[in-house]
């Protein structure tokens, strides 16, 4: 299944994909939590990276991908390290029982996550934290011309769903859902350039991630000629300098939370 995904694809920018993931650990003041989970932990590599950071902590991830968490498993380190198969919006922890949820560039894809903050901060043992990071580029021209070519061609009744923009709470409407619910908040936004290189390099970051739910949607003939004319105009927006690197601008929102 096209929408499926692919642990390959998405790790192809492994070290982009991870920045935010080690900028996002370096706020959480825990120094040595006992009770780690990872949401949306993806194909496990940037988890695994925590058993070194947090040499006392029991770590779990939770994905709902078979793909990535198959992926995922060969990292696994048991009893340190484990990863299990879930839904991060039923997600349903003790209270006090967590000591950091973390989650790195998943919430995205969870419409309305600001409703289950309040489940999440009952979730956190004392002086525990909730950090984590989303994109916020969705008004950049990676997603932007995906949407309207989206909604212009002859796919565009069946693409309609999918080429909703998503609406994540600006960094502003993340600290006042959290204080209102008591807890104490660190919220801060960082624009990466990355530094790609290759042919269609931002088409094949797409590929990784925000593309695979149109590709999911179309016919099998529509493929081809829907990722030509994308390629084309991501190309027209991110030319590559004559050396061949294309820069690719991309804004994530970070938060880390805790119960005051
Ligand atoms: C962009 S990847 C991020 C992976 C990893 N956190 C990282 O930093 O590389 C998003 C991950 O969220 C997972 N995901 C999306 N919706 C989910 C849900 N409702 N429950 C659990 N995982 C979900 C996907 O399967 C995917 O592995």
């Amino acid at each position: 299944m096209a929408t499926a995904w692919d642990p390959d694809q998405y790790l192809q920018y492994a070290s982009e994909r991870e920045r935010p993931f080690w900028d996002l650990v370096a706020r959480v003041p825990a120094r040595s939590p006992g009770f780690v989970v990872d949401l949306g932990c993806g194909p496990g590599t940037a988890t695994a990276g925590l058993l070194e950071h947090w040499p006392e902590a029991a770590i779990l991830g939770i994905d709902s991908s078979e793909a990535m968490l198959e992926q995922a498993k060969a990292h696994e380190a048991p009893p340190r390290l484990r990863f299990e198969r879930g839904d991060i919006a039923t997600w349903a922890p003790d209270d006090e029982s967590v000591d950091v949820i973390l989650s790195n560039a998943a919430f995205q894809w969870i419409p309305g996550h600001s409703a289950l903050f309040s489940r999440w901060l009952a979730a956190l043992a004392p002086r525990g934290a909730l950090a984590f990071q989303v994109p916020a580029n969705f008004d950049s021209p990676s997603h932007t011309l995906l949407r309207q070519l989206a909604t212009s061609g002859p796919w565009r009744d069946r693409l309609a769903g999918v080429a909703e923009r998503p609406q994540i709470p600006e960094p502003q409407e993340y600290y006042r859902q959290l204080t209102d619910l008591g807890a104490n908040a660190q919220v801060w936004e960082t624009t990466y350039y990355h530094v790609l290189t290759g042919t269609d390099p931002v088409l094949e970051w797409m590929r990784g991630t925000g593309l695979r739910p149109f590709l999911g949607q179309l016919m099998a003939d529509e493929v081809a000629p829907f990722t030509r004319s994308y390629a084309e105009a991501l190309r027209e927006a991110y030319p590559p300098s004559p050396s061949g690197e294309t820069l690719y601008p991309f804004r994530r929102v970070f938060v880390v939370a805790g119960r005051s």
